[in-house]
């Protein structure tokens, strides 16, 4: 198998897999890293979102072969830069986590959206979280959440 290298969590990575591989796959199986969760497998639910190149992406539908030469970055790293860490301190005094299931990925789209627009509205941040779905229905305090941590940001 072919060795595919990117950059994960700021840290050089290579990886031997089939180029077709799930990088959801890759990450849980075989980097061990657990945080990104699985839900639907066809980019359905935003369970599995990370960044690529700083976007936020389904990984469960997007090949390992499309992180070559990139910057990967998961909810285990995320943490590194500031606007992650507003966003998890918002999560956390909000208290919006429930069952957790879906939150790696709400968390992923909420860093990514604060990155680019650090005065969202509503409709901004319904936007950008639609792709992540929450069974236990978690929305409006991640709106809120995304709120503070733009106030505590700005
Ligand atoms: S597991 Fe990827 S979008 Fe649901
Ligand atoms: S917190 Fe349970 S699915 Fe979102």
């Amino acid at each position: 198998m072919p060795a595919i290298t990117f950059t994960l969590n700021g840290k050089p990575t290579q990886v031997d897999a089939d180029p077709d591989t799930p990088l959801l796959w890759v990450l849980r199986d075989t980097l061990q890293l657990t945080g990104t969760k699985f839900g639907c497998g066809m980019s359905l639910c935003g369970a599995c979102t990370v960044h690529l190149d700083g976007q936020p992406i389904r990984s469960c539908v997007t090949a390992v072969s499309a992180a070559a030469g990139k910057k990967v970055t998961t909810i285990e790293g995320v943490g590194q830069a500031r606007v992650a860490q507003v966003v998890q301190q918002a999560w956390e005094r909000l208290d919006v986590v429930q069952c957790g299931y879906c939150q790696s990925g709400q968390i992923m789209s909420a860093v990514a959206l604060l990155e680019k627009n650090r005065k969202p509205t509503d409709t901004d941040i319904d936007d950008a979280m639609a792709g992540n779905l929450c069974r236990c229905a978690t929305y409006v305090r991640i709106r809120a959440a995304i709120h503070e941590a733009a106030k505590a940001l700005a």
